[in-house]
C-alpha cells in the first residue's frame, strides 16, 4: 500500500492484501478503509505482528464479540510463557484469568459502580469549570494541554489519592509504558518503569503510615487484613489505574470533539438540545474510539475458530475500532450520526474484561463535552493548524495536539 508518514494509506490496488498496511506510518491517520478491506478480504487474519510475535487480527464485530467472551482465549500470558513473563504492570485484574480476575477486580469494583460515580457528577463539573476559566477570555486552546488530559488526570488522582502535582511524570511514564509495544526505546521505557515502580513504593510507604479514605489505602488496608491480595498486586492495581486514567478518557474527549467539529450539522443538534448527549458520547466511542488494538487475547490452547486452526501461544487482537464500523452490525457505519439508536459499540470491550472505568469514562466525556459547547458556543478548530496528527501505535488511537479557535 501506498502510504506516507501524515497521509493516509491508499489502497487502490485490489490485489494487495490490506493487512500489510496495519503497521505502516500512515495508518493511523485513517484506519478505516484499511479495516473494511480486512472484514471483507480476511476478516481472521494470519499476520506477523512487529515485535515479530504470530498471532491473528479480528476485525468484524461478531468474531470479536465471541473471541471476547471465549474463554479459550486467557489474558494470563505466564501459563504459557512461564513466570519470567510477569511483572508489576501485568499484576492486575486486566492481565489475569478467572479466578484471579474475579479476586483482583472485586477488590476495586466498588469504587467505581455507577451509583458511586454519578456522586461525583457536581465535582467534576467544577473541576471542568476550573479547567475552562483559565482559558476564558483567550481566542484559541490547545484541547489535549489545557483540559482533555487533565480533567481526568485530576479525577483518577483524586480517587487514588496520589499528589495532582507529579502528574507530569505520571504522564511520562504511562505514555512510555503504553507506548513500548512499539517503540525503539526499549532501555527508556525499562526506566521508566523502574522510576514509576519506586515513585509508587515510596507513596505505598506513606500511605502505610497515614492512610486516608482513598482507594490506595484501601488496597493497602485489605493487604495488610488478609491473603486478598499481595504488595505486588497493588502495584499492578494502581499501575493500571494510572495507565488508564492518563490514556483513555483523554482521547474520547480528544477523538469525540474531533468527530462532532467534523460534522458541524451534528454539532449544531447538540448545541440545541445538550440533552443528547448520552447518546453522542456513546456515538463518539464508536465512530472513533480511543482504543485500538490492545484489546488481545492468547490461545490457551490449540483451537479451531471460525475454521482456523489456532496454536497455543498464538496472539488474538481484537479490533475493537474495526468491529465498531462493521457495516452487519451497524446501519450506515461510517455515518456520524449523535443520535443513532441502541449502539451496542465495543469501545468499552466485551465480556468479563469490559471496562471497570465505563461509568466514569462516560460521566467525564459527558461533562467535558457539555461544558465546552457551552462556554464556548463558537468553537472549532483552528483552519490555520494544518492536518490533526494521529498517533501511531498499536494500542490508543489518539491526536497529539487539536488546536482549537474559541
Ligand atoms: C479495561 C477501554 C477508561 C480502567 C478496558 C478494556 C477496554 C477499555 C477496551 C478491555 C480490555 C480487554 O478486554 O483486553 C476504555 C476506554 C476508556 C476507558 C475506551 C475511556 C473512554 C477507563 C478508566 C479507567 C479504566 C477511566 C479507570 C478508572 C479499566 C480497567 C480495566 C479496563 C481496570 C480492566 C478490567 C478487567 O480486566 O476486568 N478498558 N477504558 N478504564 N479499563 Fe478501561
Amino acid at each position: 500500500p501506498d502510504c506516507n508518514p501524515k497521509g493516509a494509506c491508499r489502497l487502490n490496488s485490489s490485489n494487495e492484501s490490506a493487512k500489510n498496511a496495519l503497521f505502516t506510518p500512515g495508518f493511523a491517520q485513517d484506519p478505516y478503509p484499511v479495516y473494511a478491506r480486512m472484514r471483507e478480504e480476511e476478516p481472521i487474519a494470519k499476520l506477523m505482528f512487529p515485535d515479530g510475535q504470530f498471532g491473528w487480527m479480528i476485525t468484524r464485530y461478531e468474531d470479536a464479540v465471541d473471541v471476547l467472551k471465549d474463554n479459550r482465549f486467557i489474558k494470563d500470558m505466564t501459563k504459557i510463557f512461564g513466570n519470567g513473563y510477569q511483572s508489576i504492570f501485568t499484576s492486575n485484574m486486566l492481565f489475569s484469568d478467572p479466578p484471579d480476575h474475579r479476586r483482583l477486580r472485586g477488590l476495586v469494583q466498588q469504587g467505581f459502580t455507577p451509583k458511586l460515580v454519578e456522586s461525583m457528577r457536581e465535582h467534576i463539573q467544577q473541576i471542568a469549570d476550573g479547567l475552562l476559566d483559565a482559558v476564558e477570555g483567550r481566542s484559541e486552546m490547545s484541547l489535549i494541554d489545557d483540559f482533555a488530559f487533565p480533567l481526568p488526570i485530576i479525577v483518577i488522582s483524586e480517587i487514588l489519592g496520589v499528589p495532582i502535582e507529579d502528574q507530569d511524570k505520571f504522564r511520562v511514564w504511562s505514555n512510555s509504558i503504553i507506548g513500548a509495544s512499539n517503540s525503539e526505546e526499549g532501555p527508556q521505557v525499562y526506566q521508566h518503569m523502574q522510576e514509576f515502580t519506586a515513585y509508587l513504593g515510596q507513596w505505598f510507604e506513606k500511605v502505610r503510615q497515614e492512610p486516608g479514605d482513598d482507594l490506595i489505602s484501601q488496597l493497602i488496608m485489605a493487604e495488610e487484613a488478609g491473603e486478598k491480595l499481595s504488595e505486588q498486586e497493588i502495584y499492578g492495581v494502581v499501575a493500571l489505574l494510572i495507565i488508564a486514567g492518563h490514556e483513555t478518557t483523554v482521547n474520547l474527549i480528544g477523538n469525540g470533539m474531533i468527530s462532532l467539529l467534523q460534522h458541524p450539522d451534528q454539532l449544531r443538534k447538540l448545541q440545541e438540545d445538550p440533552s443528547l448527549v448520552k447518546g453522542a458520547i456513546e456515538e463518539m466511542l464508536r465512530y472513533n474510539g480511543p482504543v485500538e488494538f490492545s484489546t488481545s487475547r492468547w490461545a490457551g490452547e490449540d483451537l479451531e475458530f471460525r475454521g482456523h486452526q489456532m496454536k497455543r501461544g498464538d496472539l488474538v487482537v481484537v479490533a475493537l475500532d474495526s468491529a465498531d464500523r462493521d457495516g452487519e452490525q451497524f446501519a450506515d457505519p461510517d455515518l456520524f450520526d449523535i443520535t443513532r439508536e441502541r449502539s451496542r459499540h465495543l469501545a468499552f470491550g466485551h465480556g468479563i474484561h469490559m471496562c471497570l472505568g465505563a461509568p466514569l469514562a462516560r460521566l467525564e466525556g459527558e461533562i467535558a463535552v457539555n461544558t465546552l459547547l457551552r462556554r464556548f458556543p463558537n468553537i472549532r478548530l483552528r483552519e490555520d493548524a494544518g492536518e490533526l496528527e494521529w498517533r501511531p501505535g498499536m494500542i490508543v488511537r489518539g491526536v497529539k495536539e487539536i488546536p482549537l479557535s474559541l
